[in-house]
């Protein structure tokens, strides 16, 4: 059902309200599950992008592991039932609180991010008597050609561990004895569309495993974190990104060795497109320049815009589709960053027009905020919307 035959029954509904299309999300899970099962890979989800039960639970019933960067979000993979050995988390500043619930629930792997952490993590293991196993984060200064804010593969920024570190790093690892490494983790970046990135970090890969073969560390996996981008200006001709291309640049570069497993880690790919942010027009400024269309939904129901100044396509599905009139399209939050799109085309718009701001099922709900003490914005889904 396209978003201008919906509009019908989103009119009854408050605004604003996240909306998702249940049917797309399964269909890209499909997708990706096509793809990476011939070379036998395994998928684990970004919680970060979306952690509506909803979502996760098709996620999960669809058989992706989950990727966790916080103690909480270990815990909602837990309840919502994803197997334990499918739970890996990540994250530059994990506590020793969220460390031990995730030794308490036996997951995965952690992916660590330094020789500090761990030292805490096998202390922390030590007190438990347990064997913590852990991918090392390393930072591969590859450029993921992407937004500075969501670069994070680059020696700049605070993620991973250098490589000149690692002799170190080994040294300290013989003491620790509750750590078990199994693996190499890497994460360069998000929203990327350039595949020679994933190419570049490929050839990185390989050059790292010669170091850890000469020091006799086997390891059973290579993570290769998450990133590929989804295509946000066509987001109904282009609404799933190409996984065969992508699955198949790693086959084709990456040197594993034997019985190595492969791992991704996507968020924004899976989620993106199946989310739009459904908002109303409040009002109509007109000035001498510049139309406002003044909507009940900004930067506190989705601030990507304001944050990286990112590009979401805004649609008035309540009017037929003649270009008419360029209008700054800006939310009621008193900050002028709050603006989702400038001299945006749309018909002519009034006072109670639905705008559709699309590709926001990632990084959209979950990043929210009650700034100016907002309501926290609710969802709906197509199965609840639209039952035949
Ligand atoms: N793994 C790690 C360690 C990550 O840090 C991230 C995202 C992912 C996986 C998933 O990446 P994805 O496949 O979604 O690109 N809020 C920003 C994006 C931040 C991404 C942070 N890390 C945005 O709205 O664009």
């Amino acid at each position: 059902m396209t978003l201008y035959r919906a509009a019908a029954i989103f009119n009854k509904y408050k605004t604003p309200f996240y909306y998702y299309d249940l049917n797309l999300l399964q269909q890209t899970i499909d997708e990706i599950k096509k793809y990476s099962t011939q070379y036998n890979y395994t998928v684990h989800y970004a919680l970060k992008a979306n952690a509506n039960n909803k979502i996760l639970s098709i996620i999960k019933n669809a058989g992706l592991g989950a990727d966790c960067v916080s103690g909480n979000e270990v815990k909602k993979a837990v309840e919502m039932g994803f197997a334990s050995d499918h739970i890996v988390f990540a994250g530059v500043g994990k506590s020793d609180d969220e460390i031990n619930y995730a030794l308490d629930n036996d997951i995965s792997c952690f992916n660590c991010e330094s020789i500090q952490e761990m030292e805490v993590i096998n202390q922390l293991a030590v007190n438990k008597n347990k064997m913590a196993t852990i991918a090392l984060r390393i930072n591969p200064n590859v450029n993921a050609n992407t937004h500075k804010y969501i670069t994070t593969g680059l020696e700049e920024n605070k993620f991973g561990i250098n490589t000149w570190q690692l002799d170190e790093l080994l040294e300290n690892y013989k003491g620790f004895k509750n750590l078990k490494i199994i693996g190499l983790h890497f994460h360069i970046g998000s929203q990327i569309t350039d595949l020679s990135s994933f190419k570049s970090l490929c050839m990185k890969v390989n050059e790292l495993q010669q170091y850890f073969i000469k020091n006799k560390i086997s390891l059973p996996t290579i993570n290769v974190g998450g990133g590929l981008g989804v295509d946000y200006h066509h987001p109904d001709t282009n609404s799933i990104a190409n996984f065969k291309d992508y699955f198949d640049l790693f086959h084709q570069f990456l040197e594993l060795q034997p019985n190595q497993q492969v791992h991704f880690e996507l968020g924004r790919a899976i989620v993106a497109q199946c989310g739009n942010l459904i908002s109303r027009v409040l009002y109509i400024k007109n000035g001498i320049n510049t139309n406002f269309a003044i909507l009940d939904a900004g930067m506190t129901e989705l601030i990507r815009p304001a944050l990286y100044q990112s590009y979401h396509k805004i649609e008035n599905i309540s009017k037929a589709r003649d270009l008419t009139m360029k209008y700054d399209v800006v939310g009621p939050i008193c900050e002028s960053s709050d603006c989702f799109g400038k001299a945006v085309d749309m018909p002519l718009t009034e006072r109670g027009d639905l705008i559709a701001l699309r590709t926001t099922g990632a990084y959209g709900e979950v990043m929210a905020s009650g700034y100016n003490l907002r309501d926290r914005v609710v969802a709906y889904y197509s199965d609840e919307l639209f039952k035949n």
